[in-house]
């Protein structure tokens, strides 16, 4: 197990360069199910999400190749697969995204429940109930769902549920109706920018769409798509986390590649505690010499804060002159890093619906594992601003989702490398290694 030693408090300088979107690309590859022929995608990060997506579309009869740094070329070569292997499913949400595309074009579906993780429950009610109103046989036996369907048929579909939209929920039963006989109406569709992208990569590769980034999309069904080369959006939780960093450390620097429209929200609150942004086309510059001012934020659908950096905010406002509050209307209960990022010095409660968050002015390094992407993203900026030296284990939780984000840290000065602990003497390895997860 790898830890990273990030050496703190960090200088950061320069210009960082943001991957395409994991969300997107996750469930754009699972779309690619749905086509006729080849489909070539740019900007496709390297992260390890991504990877076990390929390794699942390879057992249900894709060639998935990477064939340039970030271009990832996909075909059927079989499609007669509809099984979906569980050790791959259970190992990301995202793989779940396989079950729309595999109805609406193979006809038959089996994929494992996806569980609940260190975020809080996910469960795949509205899915289920979106692909049965398309007229899909639904069963769940042992775990998995089972689904089977002639030709499906437009309807109109309510998806909204009790935590507002559903993100992937949506591109699945998007993806099953772009192929339906007939029309269908998604009402309470999300709006995020991922499913905007997945939405224009469809009608790339031949459906017909209206409505993307509203939360009422209109699909005329076709009898078949065809083949699409489509460039992923660029990551904005990545960017997020990138400008956080420059917030928590005290500098300025350039995000580039960047959709600062995308942003706005986290934009907002980086001015609001003080920072000064300057956006030029696809490039973002921040600076933040002076203090950082608390605020009381809720992380909400698009375009609202997003709850991916719910955590990585609140890292950053540990370090604010005074009391802040923030809770996650998304995922209420995705506060599980809130224990690690105390052992920092962090003075986070949690309160009935959210942390309340007594701003301190340096945290020190200590030991501490990440539990998930984005709690692990937070410990990591923690670590950024912290006096002293920080070993973060859990490492693969980050790696599911951001691209060598450590390389990036370091490209703009961090003093941070990725090591066994093992190695380091002074690191106190078995400390760090008895708390480092043993199952994903
Ligand atoms: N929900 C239901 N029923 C469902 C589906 C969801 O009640 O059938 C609830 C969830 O429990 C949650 C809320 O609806 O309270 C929103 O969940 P959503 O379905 O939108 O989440 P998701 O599609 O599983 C995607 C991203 C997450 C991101 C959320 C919210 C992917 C692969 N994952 O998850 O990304 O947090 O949307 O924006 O697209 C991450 O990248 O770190 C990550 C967790």
């Amino acid at each position: 197990m790898e830890v990273l030693r990030v050496e703190g408090p960090a200088r950061l300088r320069g210009e960082v360069a943001v991957s395409g979107a994991k969300n997107a690309a996750l469930s754009i590859m699972a779309a690619s199910l749905l086509a006729d022929g080849p489909i070539t995608l740019e900007r496709v990060p390297e992260v390890s999400d991504v990877t076990t997506l390929s390794q699942l579309l390879r057992h249900l009869g894709m060639r998935v190749m990477r064939s340039a740094d970030d271009v990832v070329r996909m075909e059927t070569i079989d499609p007669s697969r509809y099984r979906a292997a569980s050790d791959l499913v259970r190992r990301m949400r995202a793989s779940f995204c396989v079950l729309g595309p595999l109805l609406a074009r193979r006809g038959r579906a089996i994929v494992s429940l996806p569980g609940g993780c260190n975020i809080g429950a996910r469960p795949v009610d509205l899915h289920l109930k979106g692909l049965a109103a398309l007229g899909a046989d639904i069963r769940i036996s042992a775990g998995r769902v089972i689904a089977r369907a002639g030709r499906l048929r437009g309807t109109r579909i309510n998806l909204r549920g009790p935590h507002g939209p559903t993100v992937t929920g949506t591109a699945n039963v998007l993806c099953a109706s772009v192929l339906a006989k007939g029309n269908t109406i998604i009402a309470g569709a999300a709006t995020e920018p991922e499913i905007v992208d997945l939405g224009s990569f469809l009608i790339a590769l031949g459906a017909e769409i209206e409505g993307l980034g509203t939360d009422e999309l209109a699909i005329r069904g076709v009898d078949q798509l065809g083949t699409a080369r489509h460039r992923i959006i660029p990551d904005r939780i990545e960017a997020a986390t990138l400008l956080i960093a420059a917030a928590v450390t005290g500098d300025c620097f350039t995000v580039r590649d960047a959709n600062a429209e995308h942003l706005q929200a986290v934009l907002d609150v980086l001015s609001a505690v003080g920072c000064q942004l300057n956006v030029e086309h696809d490039r973002i510059r921040i600076d933040r010499r002076g203090r950082l001012l608390p605020v009381d934020i809720v992380a909400t659908p698009y375009p609202g804060i997003a709850s991916d950096v719910q955590p990585q905010l609140v890292t950053l406002l540990t370090l604010a002159d005074g009391t802040s509050s923030i809770s996650d209307e998304v995922f209420p209960n995705r506060f599980a890093y809130v224990s690690e990022l105390r052992r920092f010095g962090a003075m986070v409660h949690q309160t009935g619906c959210g942390v309340q968050v007594e701003g301190c002015s340096r945290l020190r390094g200590t030991q501490a594992v990440a539990r998930d992407l984005r709690g692990g993203a937070a410990l990591l900026l923690a670590g950024l601003s912290a006096e002293q030296t920080t070993l973060l284990g859990g490492l693969h939780h980050i790696d599911r989702g951001y691209q060598r984000l450590d390389e990036k840290l370091r490209q703009l000065g961090a003093r941070i490398e990725r090591r066994r602990p093992l190695r380091e003497p002074h690191a106190q390895p078995a400390s760090i290694d008895e708390r480092l997860p043993t199952a994903v």
